[in-house]
């Protein structure tokens, strides 16, 4: 194998260290799988219904960045889910963790590598929307990149066009038809009354927002807050990837100056656990839709 000679810089790994790493990953297993799902927190559990899987610890790749937030395991699990191959990713790189941001969408440009086609991403998210209550199920219609609009978008570095595109569009981001099927798949399951469709803003973390700053982020007309998936969603799009996105309110986020109710990490992972199973029977059925 050649050596990774990753360094912190901007794009630290180049498009020839990306089809090193995607090769050896693939040496664990003969399924190419062109379906990827990315876990969020306390998500990882879709993981339990995967068949035949193989599971690639991200600290058996060399050169491979490892994940250190509670609620994620670290690595990628190969299997079949309704009937298609797939690729999970279990425990997401954050930026919040210190990683530059380019770092923490990195495993992306390697599924590219790897084959893969079709991206879906999952987040716990903080609801924005009053109309919202913990527990919903909110599909991803667009985005805002807080921190791509303040100087930290994740394509900032080189301009390697064998990743894609200098100056890409952002419009349409989420795929109008995989947002229909899980709609479909969601209404068949009878749990219509927790379904929403909104806008994500993703916020560094790893601070919660304050009541103020969450008034700003709804006056910005978001419905939910996360610390993840746009910078994924972006490099997805960037490198050609059909993109799917669902956030699961684990909390609806207080908007009151001096409330007695603060989210704190148990929380999320508690609704997280909670839908679990939902998440599972959503997803089986969502992916067989998947062409
Ligand atoms: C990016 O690289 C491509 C391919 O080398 C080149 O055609 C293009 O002009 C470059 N764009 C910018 C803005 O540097
Ligand atoms: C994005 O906008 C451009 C320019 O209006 C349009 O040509 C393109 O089809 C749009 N992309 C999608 C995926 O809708």
């Amino acid at each position: 194998m050649a050596a990774i000679n990753a360094d912190l810089s901007v794009n630290g790994y180049t498009f020839e260290d990306i089809q090193t790493l995607a090769k050896e990953i693939l040496k664990h297993t003969s399924l190419r799988p062109k379906i990827a799902l990315i876990c969020g927190t306390g998500l990882g559990g879709i993981a339990e219904v995967v068949e035949n899987p193989i599971t690639v610890p991200y600290e058996s790749i060399p050169g491979f960045p490892v994940s250190t937030v509670e609620g994620h395991s670290g690595n990628f699990v190969f299997g079949t889910l309704g009937g298609k191959q797939v690729l999970l990713m279990r425990g997401r790189l954050h930026y919040y963790e210190g990683y530059p941001m380019w770092k923490v969408a990195m495993p992306v440009r390697v599924m590219k590598a790897m084959g893969i086609e079709t991206l879906l991403l999952t987040n716990a998210a903080g609801g924005l929307n009053p109309k919202y209550n913990t527990g919903d199920l909110m599909i991803i219609k667009d985005h805002i990149d807080l921190p791509g609009l303040t100087g930290e978008c994740v394509l900032i570095g080189k301009n390697d066009t064998r990743f894609g595109p200098r100056f890409i569009a952002t419009n349409a981001t989420y795929d109008h038809d995989l947002r229909s099927k899980f709609k479909q798949v969601v209404l068949e399951l009878g749990y219509g009354n927790i379904l929403q469709e909104g806008v994500y803003i993703m916020i560094g973390g790893p601070t919660f927002s304050s009541a103020a700053e969450a008034r700003v982020l709804r006056m910005f007309g978001a419905d939910a807050v996360g610390m993840s998936t746009v910078p994924e969603s972006v490099v997805g799009r960037h490198s050609g990837m059909r993109i799917f996105g669902v956030s699961l309110i684990s909390d609806m986020v207080d908007m009151e100056d001096g409330s007695k109710f603060l989210v704190t990490h148990e929380d999320v992972l508690k609704t997280a656990n909670e839908r679990a199973l939902l998440m599972q029977k959503v997803f089986v059925k969502f992916i067989h839709l998947i062409d």
